[in-house]
């Protein structure tokens, strides 16, 4: 088994200090760490839930991946992070099960971490993102 731990669920959202509002408000939760990801267009705030997070990521620009979801299905689940000890080696792993990777090599991601996305078809309908700590 190469995936250690769910490292984050991301969800797309419109309005992230909006979002960051109601998670306050309806569970108590408060923002570990907030990001913009300027190569992803995107802002994100994460907030802990035991050793993993929920990632609510808001779109800085209009080509973001994120703005496009919201575009074609509204706010949601976007995709699912699982941490690995090893990006590179478990992105080749999903890739000879027949997985189609949306970056062929691992690059750097939110909180230093080294990341790679997978793309939904092949992956059982869910963008898979491979975080490495
Ligand atoms: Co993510």
């Amino acid at each position: 088994m190469i995936l250690t731990e769910i490292d984050h669920v991301a969800i797309a959202v419109k309005d992230l200090n909006a979002a960051v509002a109601y998670y306050a408000e309806a569970f108590g939760a408060e923002v570990h760490h907030r990001e913009i990801v300027d190569s992803d267009g995107v802002e994100e705030a994460l907030i802990k839930v035991g050793e993993s997070y929920i990632q609510l990521t808001a779109a800085t620009r209009a080509d973001s991946p994120i703005a496009k979801s919201i575009e074609k299905r509204g706010e949601g689940l976007h995709h699912i992070g699982y941490r690995v000890d090893d990006c590179a080696a478990a992105l080749a792993a999903m890739v000879a099960a027949g997985a189609t990777a949306i970056d062929k090599e691992p690059r750097p991601g939110s909180r230093g971490t080294t990341v790679a996305f997978i793309h939904p078809k092949g992956s059982l309908g869910t963008l898979i993102e491979l975080v490495e700590e």
